[in-house]
């Protein structure tokens, strides 16, 4: 299956996948990704709504990898779920695929860019990223129950002096 391959990277500010693309996005993180084997497909589409960039690489019209980064612009930028489709693993496409998103103006000129891996550091290190054990922590987040907003707001606004 190499000769015909067609390998394209495209770089999206604002992806609004159609309805095949997406179910595409959806298998091949089911297909690749052993932490997103839970998400819906709602909760997809906002992430994609709050990315940018985001990545993705096509061989053809089949969709074989994607990448996507979240950032301030210049402080700080985390890259997040990196997948090429296992067909195409260990051809130097997720190398290009994570250098596309740190090329990309909203990542390139922040100070420091991120990200959390369980099982690859060694790809990442590949590409120049290091361990960094020691600034790392996480809170499990429990959704704001709507009906808690408002009074959250309103006390958060009575203790607001300024600074
Ligand atoms: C991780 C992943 C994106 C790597 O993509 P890939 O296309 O196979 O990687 P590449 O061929 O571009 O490899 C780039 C370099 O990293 C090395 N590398 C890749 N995976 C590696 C691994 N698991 N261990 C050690 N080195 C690795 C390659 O040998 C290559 O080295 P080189 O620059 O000396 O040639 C891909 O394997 C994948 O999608 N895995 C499943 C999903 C996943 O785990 N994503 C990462 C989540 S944080």
């Amino acid at each position: 299956m190499t000769e015909d391959r067609q390998i394209q990277f495209r770089v999206h500010a604002d992806w609004q996948p159609d309805a095949a693309t997406f179910n595409q996005l959806l298998e091949l993180f089911e297909q690749t990704a052993f932490w997103a084997k839970n998400r819906r497909s709602e909760d997809w589409r906002i992430a994609i709504a709050n990315s940018k960039p985001i990545v993705t690489v096509w061989d053809h019209d089949r969709l074989i990898g994607f990448a996507r980064a979240t950032s301030d612009g210049i402080f700080r930028a985390t890259i997040w779920d990196v997948v090429i489709h296992s067909d195409y693993q260990g051809a130097g496409l997720g190398r290009k695929l994570v250098e596309t998103v740190l090329m990309h103006p909203h990542v390139n000129s922040v100070e420091r860019v991120y990200l959390m891996t369980t099982h690859q550091q060694k790809f990442y290190e590949r590409i120049g990223f290091q361990p960094n054990s020691t600034t790392t922590m996480v809170l499990h987040n429990q959704p704001i129950s709507q009906a808690h907003l408002p009074m959250a707001i309103e006390s958060h606004r009575s203790t607001l002096k300024g600074c």
